[in-house]
């Protein structure tokens, strides 16, 4: 075996893997995320450390993160435009080279501050930096928190496909500090919550009771909800890191959600992918031919204007996830940790459609 191969426990039948170091899993630590950095930074002796961020987190998070790390000397700092629209090549390079300036070796460690845009892309930057350099995701809003920061999966979007390019590669360790969950726009919140909402109907149906208790997602007690909610992640993602079963069940309200958020994308009201998300997970249940679940304090639900589920049929056919030119999309079963893979077809989509627009103008009357 080459040395980078670790030996991992991957499906709890006493059948013992190899995995390489691509997917061991990572420690996840909650907590100010800069004092916790800076633990690692001097018990991994690393060279140096880099920050990662975009110019909101930079206003909104370095000032804390640095303020609870106290390195004596301040480490550099590059923040990139933000934004999904930056998640690109050209900004890889701007990063790329600001890693060549700062003069980073093998032995650096990148710490990814800010939400999924800068998690997947400082990532992706990481990993592919001189064959790989260390990395932290230190996520700072509530989607990345829940889900992009953890499961190792990096890369940007390409030619207006999304995570076209990409890698698997572990963080050393993934830093949930819920403080900056304050300063996070309101409907970057709910968008977050969406992931939460979807976790827990995969796996914990005690978390799914109690996520309907909220009566104010400002007031929701993170600290407790992150920890259960990312559990149901960690054990999809320990099961299955490379994604070939299970992991499929984290793709839930994703099929119909991705195609939802390319075809918004460029109309004047774009959704966020917690939107898409959440009205993908109805519109999927529809699919599977269940009763629509309900979750209170959401928001407005998207209006499908006439025609276009042949775009989103399209955008479907595109979508990576999708092998063999079938489209295929999967709802959690009612055991936790189990799942309902279907094939889907364009006249169940339009049926799902129509039942989802009756759907939005009965709950908007
Ligand atoms: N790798 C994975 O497994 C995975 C999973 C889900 C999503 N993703 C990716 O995550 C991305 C979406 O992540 P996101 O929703 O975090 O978007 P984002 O990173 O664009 O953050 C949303 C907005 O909030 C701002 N922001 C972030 N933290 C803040 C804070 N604490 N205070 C104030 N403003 C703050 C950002 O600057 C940005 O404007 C997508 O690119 C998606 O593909 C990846
Ligand atoms: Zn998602």
């Amino acid at each position: 075996l080459p040395a980078w191969c670790v030996f991992f426990n991957i499906n709890k039948k006493n059948e013992t893997r190899y995995l390489c170091a691509m997917t061991e899993p990572h420690p996840i630590h909650y907590g100010p995320a800069g004092a916790q950095a800076r633990r690692i930074f001097e018990n991994g002796a690393y060279s140096r450390v880099f920050i990662l961020c975009d110019t909101h987190t930079h206003r909104h998070c370095v000032p804390q993160f640095l303020s609870d790390a106290g390195w004596d000397t301040q480490p550099q700092v590059l923040a990139v435009p933000a934004g999904e629209q930056y998640k690109k090549l050209a900004t890889c390079e701007q990063i790329w080279s600001a890693f060549l300036t700062a003069g980073l070796d093998r032995q650096a460690l990148v710490i990814n501050l800010g939400g999924g845009v800068i998690g997947d892309m400082g990532g992706f930057c990481a990993a592919t930096y001189k064959r790989g350099v260390d990395f932290i995701q230190a996520p700072t809003t509530l989607l990345a928190m829940t889900d992009a920061a953890v499961g190792g999966k990096v890369g940007i979007d390409f030619q207006d496909i999304k995570n076209a390019i990409g890698v698997f590669r572990m963080p050393v360790a993934v830093l949930i500090d819920t403080r900056f969950l304050n300063t996070l726009p309101f409907r970057e919140l709910r968008s977050g919550f969406a992931e939460v909402l979807k976790h827990a109907r995969i796996g914990d149906p005690a978390l799914w009771a109690q996520l309907q208790g909220i009566s104010d997602l400002r007031q929701a007690p993170w600290d407790d909800l992150l920890p259960r909610s990312l559990a149901v992640k960690e054990r999809v993602v320990a099961e299955d890191p490379l994604e070939k079963g299970l992991r499929a069940v984290l793709n839930y309200g994703h099929t119909v959600g991705h195609a939802l958020e390319s075809y918004f994308l460029h109309s004047p009201q774009p959704l966020t992918h917690g939107e898409a998300v959440y009205a993908g997970m109805l519109i999927e249940e529809m699919l599977a031919g269940r009763a629509p679940l309900v979750w209170p304090y959401w928001g407005p639900l998207p209006i499908l204007p006439a025609g276009v589920e042949a775009e989103l049929w399209a955008l479907m056919q595109q979508d990576k996830k999708n092998t063999s030119g079938k489209v295929m999309y999967t709802v959690p079963d009612v055991a936790p940790f189990s799942m309902l893979k279907y094939t889907l077809e364009l006249p169940a989509l339009e049926q799902a459609l129509e039942r989802f627009r009756t759907y939005v103008s009965a709950s908007q009357s």
